[in-house]
Parts: C-alpha cells; sequence; structure tokens
C-alpha cells in the first residue's frame, strides 16, 4: 500500500510504499533527503516524526531514548503504516537533481598500497551533473550496493573519478586490487547521491579528511578553486604510512590554484625518519586551531574521527554546532 509523505516545513509530497523505507522511496522520487549510510549508522536521515505511524525495520543505532521519545526517527530505518508529516528543518525543498542508472566502463586504474584511483567513462550521450560532495552507489550483479564519492567530474570528457580503499574479501574493492576487475569492464552506476556539500556562507574552512575521505574534498576543493575562493583552507589528511597518501600530488597542484589553502599529511603509524605531523586529524587540527568560532569544518571518513571531531571542536574551540558539516564513511555491511 502507498501512503502520501509530507515534509515541513517544505510542504513537499511524495508516496511511500509501506514496505520501503522513506528515505528510499524519497530518493527513488529524486527529492534529495539529507543521508549517508543508508544503515542506521551515522544519523543523517534523522527527522521528527509531526503525524502518522511508521514500523522500524531495524534497530534504531544512531537515535537514543530520549530522542526516541520527542518522536525522532531515522528515514533510512521507517516505513510509513500511514500517511506522515516529517519535519526536516535541514532540508529546504527540491533540487531538481535527478538521479540516474548509468553504465559506466572503467578506463584507468590506478593503485597505490591500500587505495586506488578509479576512471570511468560515461556515456557522453548522457547528462550527469552533481554537487561537489556527492557520491554514486555502485550496483553489483548481485544487486548489492557500494557507495563511493565523487572525487571528480569532467564534464567534457564525461570521466568520473571515484577513490576505492582495500577491504580484505571486499564485494567491490578486492576484485579492483586482485585484478578480477580490470580495464574496459563496466559497472551499473546510480547517482549522484547524497547531501553532504559547500555551505556559501564566506568563512575561513577546516578539511578532515582520513583514507578515501579525501575524495569529496578534492572535489569541494576544485569546485572552490573554480569560484576563485579566497579564504582560508587548512585541510588535514590522515592515513597510516606515508606510503598510503596515494593523491599527494594531485592535492599540491589543486592548492596551489586555490589563494589560501594549505593541507598537512598526518600519519598514525609513520615510519622513524618521517617528520611531519603524527597521530589523528582531529588532534592535530585542535592544536593548530585553538579557536573555530569562524571557521566551517568539513570532516569526511571514518565515523569516529568524525563524532570525536564534533565533540571536540564544539565543546573545546567554540565551534558553532551547525557549522560542522560530515560525510559518514560506514561500512555498507
Ligand atoms: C556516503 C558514503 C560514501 C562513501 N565513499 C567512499 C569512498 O569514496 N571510498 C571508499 O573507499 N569508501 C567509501 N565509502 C565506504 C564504502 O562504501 C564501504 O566501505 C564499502 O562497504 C566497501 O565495499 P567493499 O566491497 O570494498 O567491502 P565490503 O564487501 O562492503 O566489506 C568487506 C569487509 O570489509 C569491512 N569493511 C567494509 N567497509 C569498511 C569500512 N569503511 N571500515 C571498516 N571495515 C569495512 C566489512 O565489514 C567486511 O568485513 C562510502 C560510504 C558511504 C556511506
Ligand atoms: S542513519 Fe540513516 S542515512 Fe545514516
Amino acid at each position: 500500500m502507498n501512503y502520501q509523505i509530507t515534509l515541513l516545513p517544505s510542504g513537499e509530497t511524495y508516496f511511500a510504499d509501506e514496505n520501503q523505507s522513506i528515505l528510499q522511496a524519497a530518493l527513488n522520487n529524486s527529492i534529495m533527503l539529507p543521508h549517508a549510510c543508508k544503515s542506521g549508522c551515522c544519523g543523517a536521515c534523522k527527522a521528527q516524526l509531526r503525524s502518522g505511524t511508521t514500523r522500524s525495520m531495524q534497530e534504531n543505532s544512531a537515535i537514543n531514548l530520549t530522542e526516541n521519545d520527542q518522536h525522532e526517527i531515522l528515514l533510512c530505518c521507517h516505513t510509513p503504516q500511514s500517511n506522515l508529516s516529517i519535519y526536516l528543518p535541514q532540508y529546504s525543498g527540491q533540487t531538481n537533481q535527478v538521479v540516474k542508472k548509468i553504465k559506466a566502463r572503467i578506463d584507468h586504474i590506478r593503485i597505490c598500497n591500500h587505495y586506488a584511483v578509479i576512471h570511468l567513462q560515461l556515456p557522453s550521450k548522457k547528462t550527469f551533473t552533481y554537487q561537489a560532495g556527492q557520491y554514486i552507489d555502485i550496483i553489483l550483479q548481485n544487486g548489492q550496493r557500494r557507495s563511493y564519492s565523487i572525487a571528480g567530474y569532467n564534464a567534457n570528457t564525461h570521466q568520473l573519478i571515484i577513490h576505492v580503499r582495500y577491504h580484505e574479501g571486499g564485494a567491490f574493492s578486492a576484485p579492483i586490487f586482485d585484478g578480477r576487475m580490470q580495464c574496459k569492464d563496466m559497472l551499473q552506476i546510480e547517482g549522484p547521491l547524497g547531501s553532504f556539500q559547500l555551505s556559501d556562507q564566506p568563512k575561513d574552512l577546516i578539511m578532515l579528511a582520513t583514507g578515501t575521505g579525501l575524495a569529496p574534498l578534492m572535489a569541494m576543493l576544485s569546485c572552490l578553486s573554480e569560484q576563485h575562493f579566497s579564504q582560508n583552507i587548512y585541510l588535514y589528511w590522515g592515513v597510516a604510512t606515508e606510503q598510503d597518501l596515494y593523491d599527494a600530488q594531485l592535492l599540491d597542484q589543486l592548492c596551489d590554484q586555490l589563494s589560501n589553502a594549505k593541507w598537512t599529511p598526518v600519519l598514525s603509524r609513520p615510519a622513524s625518519d618521517w617528520t611531519g605531523k603524527q597521530g589523528y586529524v582531529q588532534q592535530i587540527a585542535l592544536q593548530q586551531h585553538a579557536d573555530m568560532s569562524q571557521y566551517l569544518v568539513y570532516a569526511c571518513g571514518n565515523p569516529q574521527m568524525i563524532a570525536q571531531a564534533q565533540a571536540l571542536f564544539t565543546s573545546q574551540a567554540n565551534l558553532a554546532t551547525n557549522a560542522f558539516f560530515a560525510d559518514n564513511f560506514t561500512p555498507t555491511i
């Protein structure tokens, strides 16, 4: 059975099946509600249920009991059981962005330690537009999905770049690293997805990435460079060893194109001759920016880093709670 979902305050409506999550139904209607993991882990899709009844598809791990009492629900974990009104102050209405399923060809794979930079060739006849910070889903042959942030897209060549971290036994990443998946192989992708985007506030920026969390930040740097952004940007990129700094050269180039951008590598397991920063990105950023009251922060990658950074910066460095933007790379399974 289909139920009508009304989003407040935008007043937008759409229909959702009783067996489908409220979030998935919105995405199927190209309504880009805030989300990231789609599995109840990150809390990005949290909303207030103003009227109607829902059914939980699983335990709401990102919601505590007090929030539950206030009718907070995770849209990725709840199905409608009646018509619903849902309050989502962080969603201002349709962006007219069309989510498409596209066949893409693997054009180039560069492997560096546990990371791969992959260029996908999209068909030239289909237009693809996205906002820096968004991601695509790769739909595997068994229908499972794996999410990858867009590190760049060239509208002239129709090439889209993703960064892939190796996971042992990974349904998508392992075949890339052991050669079962190669150039010229075709992939089914869906996108653009996600609500991690640049704010238009003209403030200095702190950017934090762990591992492939760098990907959406690179897209953002390119976008800021095109906009001739002139505020300061401090990017901290955390990986285990120096060999894991898989895109350092391109990052240098991107920072050179901006008037006031600087990036700092932070290694958690450096070799004995490493003279750069050591530890965790959130700690190094806090050491270097004791007062963050005038900054916006974008954090991307490991969910623990993101949770710690948000707690540290808001409690110890005066960062406003609405000045922290994040994209959690939660595992699919
Ligand atoms: C919005 C979003 C954007 C993302 N963007 C990127 C990106 O740009 N680049 C990227 O590399 N990843 C990204 N991720 C994470 C990626 O989608 C998952 O890590 C995915 O599960 C990896 O698929 P796989 O087939 O390699 O491994 P899977 O088959 O999913 O898992 C294999 C094994 O590895 C473990 N595992 C998988 N992912 C993780 C993880 N992140 N941390 C710890 N253990 C894990 C699993 O538990 C399992 O045991 C993103 C996730 C989200 C939600
Ligand atoms: S908790 Fe719903 S998208 Fe992460």
